[in-house]
This record gives structure tokens, sequence and C-alpha cells, in this order.
């Protein structure tokens, strides 16, 4: 799978936290793969605080107070006019200099980023990643002037959060819902407990334990179950796995690999026992993976 090309021009006018641009950058290419655009793109970036923002609010918007993120693009979108809908208008604003396809500008207020985090009880991470995609999305011909447009965004937003791995599910509640489901594990010949839990890219969860049989190759494994439940379920798109175990770190064997690496190739897999806990990309796991895209060159699991 080609990883989306996008870059940040940023202009700091007040410190960012260590680590901002990896994060943005991060959440960016999870916008772009959501809404399918392929071209390179990229977007100015400034931070500033309430009082510039103010005067940049009333100037352009007149609108005279100070908010959390200003978004300007340069495509001239109609609402709903979707960057993935409209590769020409985006083409137009390609920069040959930079070799990317600049979106417009976005301002974030630090003040507004930290008093928000605050009231909304999140960490500054997320709600700078927050108000970045979302300023990416208004970039990319989104809008929430009426319920059913808000409701769509909603929805873009929270999935490249989710893919970013910014999701609402924290991994603490992602493992206490994997031990939680390993207690109706079914495994009277190995004694070995397995429960685990699929965070899906619209927010859904979906648990699994481990199901034996005395022929034993009937067995099905904690992972396999959440997954084929998710799917049953119509979800295909897959953010991270937590997988519990009571005797030891629960690596996902090779054919739980093969399965998860069908719908999610950069999942995140948690694995967990007791206090301990590990985490490492399927990509990592399951290095030169054979996947939907590779033998028939085509079919990416959507109909
Ligand atoms: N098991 C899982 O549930 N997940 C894994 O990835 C590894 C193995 C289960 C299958 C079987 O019930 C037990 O652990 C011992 O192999």
């Amino acid at each position: 799978m080609m990883e989306p090309v996008f870059h940040f021009e940023l202009d700091c006018d007040v410190p960012v936290p260590d680590g901002t641009e990896e994060l943005l950058l991060r959440c960016a290419r999870c916008c772009m793969r959501a809404e399918g655009v392929t071209l390179a793109c990229g977007a100015y970036l400034r931070f500033t605080d309430d009082e510039n923002i103010h005067q940049l609010n009333r100037e352009y918007r007149q609108v005279d107070r100070a908010t959390d993120v200003l978004s300007f693009p340069s495509a001239p979108f109609t609402p709903r006019q979707t960057a993935g809908l409209a590769p020409q208008l985006l083409h137009r604003e390609w920069d040959s200099d930079l070799r990317v396809c600049m979106l417009g500008d976005i301002v974030i207020s630090m003040d507004h980023v930290r008093s928000q985090a605050a009231e909304y009880g999140h960490s500054v991470t997320r709600e700078l990643a927050y108000l970045t995609v979302h300023a990416l999305f208004h970039l990319m011909g989104y809008d929430h002037m009426n319920d059913k447009d808000k409701e769509q965004m909603r929805a873009m937003e929270e999935k490249a959060l989710n893919a970013a791995g910014i999701s609402r599910v924290s991994d603490d509640e992602l493992i206490a819902k994997a031990k939680e489901a390993m207690q109706f594990s079914y495994s009277p010949y190995s004694k070995y407990k397995v429960g685990a839990c699929l965070l899906a890219a619209d927010g859904r969860l979906f648990t699994g334990c481990n199901i034996e049989n005395a022929s034993y190759g009937a067995t099905n494994c904690a992972e396999r179950t959440a997954l084929f439940k998710a799917v049953s379920e119509g979800a295909r798109e897959f953010v991270a796995i937590a997988i519990a175990a009571e005797k030891s770190l629960p690596w996902p064997c090779g054919i739980c690999r093969q399965a998860l690496n069908e719908f999610a190739p950069t999942l995140r897999v948690i694995v967990a026992c007791g206090d301990e806990r590990d985490e490492m990309n399927l990509q990592e796991l399951l290095p030169h993976s054979f996947g939907p895209s590779t033998g028939t060159g085509d079919y990416l699991g959507k109909d």
C-alpha cells in the first residue's frame, strides 16, 4: 500500500510540544488516505496565540473574537465537493517548487488548544490532532453548516483520528476489554486463555476469545473470533487490536497475522499479560506479506 505524501510548511509564533510535526503529519496522511487522495499534498500551518488569531478572525472573517482554528482553502471548493471528487481542482494548486499540492492555510491558537484540552479532559496531543484534522477536511471541501454535512465531516474526522491512533478509546480501555473477553475463553485442552478487542476505524469495538475443540484443529484463536465477528457485522477497516492472556504475552499466531493482514495491514497490535504490555505494527509482525492486492493486483477488499 502506498503511503500518502504530505508536507507541512510550519510557522511557529509560540512554542509547540515536542513531536508535534510528526504527530500532525501522521494525522494528515490518515486524512489523505480516508479521503482517497493520492496526489502529494501539503498545507501551511501556523501556531499562534489568542491575540493573533483574534486579529486574523476579525480581518478575514469579520468575527471579533479569538477562536481555536482557522482554515483558508486554496482550491475553490463548493460545499461538500471533496478533494477525492475534485482531483482537477487540486491539480491546479500544484506547487512545482515544493512538488506538492498546497491545500491552503491553517492557523491554530495554542492558547485554545490548551484550554480546550483541559475543558474536554483529554490530552493536548488529542486536541492538536483534532483541530488539524478538522481544518484539513475543511481544506478538502468539507463543512458543517447543516446536520447532514456535519455528520459526514465528523465521520471522516473520526476515521482519520482512529487510523492515526488518536482514537477516543484508549489503549488501557482496549486492553481492559480484551481481558474481560478472556474470561469467556473455552480452552479446556490448552488451558491457555486468550481475549482480544479489535477497534474498527468507525470506532466500534469487537471482542473475542479462543474457542477450542476436541478435534484440536477446529480451534479458533481470540483474534480471529473478534475479526470474524467484526467483518460479519460490516466492519472492514481496523485501527488496533489488544490481545490479552494470563500466562504470557500473546503475540498473534501466523494464521491470525495473515487473517488480520487481509483487512488491516498496518494494524497496531498491543499484547498484554497482567501489568506487562508490548506493541508492534502488523507490518513488522508479517513482513513481505501476501495480501489482497498482491496476487490479482486489483482486489482491495472493497466492493
Ligand atoms: N491462541 C489464541 O487465541 N491466539 C493466538 O494468537 C495464539 C493461540 C489460542 C489458541 C489455543 O486455544 C490456545 O491459545 C493455545 O494454543
